[in-house]
């Protein structure tokens, strides 16, 4: 990838394990743990699109409450979980990769920032609890436009902040909706396919497709 002035990552999902909150109670929940997990995510992504088109917008951390207690009913899981499940949404861990990764990025000059729906504060504790706050420039919360990706809005965000043209971007996500959506706005895309997944057919594919976000390191 050439010319590049500044990599931007999505959050949920691409740096940090969206379902590491229901993993760490998987003792309590049983086997189901990880398709509850899958069902509350989908759920959740579901109500940003649906609410971006109703032009209801709630923030990101409603959205989390709001899904997570639909899944709870839908697959049976004791009320008394949910203020656990979603304390542990608040400091999901990263991948295992991820802060290394980050850090040589960062050694090397690039600027880096996460461009996502959660709601700043929810960025601000999520990169604090896991110290990864100095290493980056900026946090972009979707707050500032109340729309949620994949509005093009939102991918406007850093291209206004930091003045610079899209193909500029470095754009990572995990999310194939995501990637088609910053793709299609204009960035470089870069697919990060952890779990051998197929992609999306929404008129893209994306310039890149890697493994984990130490590929990363070799594209750049
Ligand atoms: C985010 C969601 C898409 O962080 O994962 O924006």
């Amino acid at each position: 990838m050439k010319n590049i002035k500044a990599i931007i990552f999505d959050a949920y999902g691409t740096l940090f394990d969206v379902n590491s909150a229901a993993e760490k109670c998987k003792d309590k929940i049983g086997d189901k743990w990880e398709p509850f997990a899958n069902f509350w995510r989908t759920t959740q992504l579901e109500y940003t699109w649906l609410r971006s088109l109703m032009k209801r917008h709630n923030d990101f951390w409603q959205i989390t409450e709001d899904s997570l207690d639909k899944s709870m009913m839908a697959f049976n899981i004791d009320p008394k979980m949910k203020d656990e499940l979603l304390n542990l949404y608040k400091v999901l861990s990263p991948f295992q990769e991820v802060p290394e990764t980050l850090k040589t990025l960062k050694e090397k000059k690039f600027k880096l920032a996460i461009l996502s729906n959660g709601t700043p504060s929810l960025l601000n504790e999520l990169v604090k609890s896991n110290n990864l706050n100095n290493l980056f420039d900026d946090l972009f919360s979707i707050e500032q436009v109340g729309i949620y990706k994949p509005s093009s809005k939102v991918y406007d965000i850093p291209i206004k902040k930091y003045q610079i043209e899209k193909n500029e971007i470095a754009f990572l996500s995990a999310n194939t909706w995501d990637v088609s959506g910053g793709g299609n706005y204009g960035y470089q895309s870069i697919w990060v396919n952890r779990n051998n997944n197929i992609f999306d057919n929404l008129d893209y594919k994306p310039n890149h497709e890697i493994k984990d976000l130490s590929e990363l390191l070799d594209k750049i």
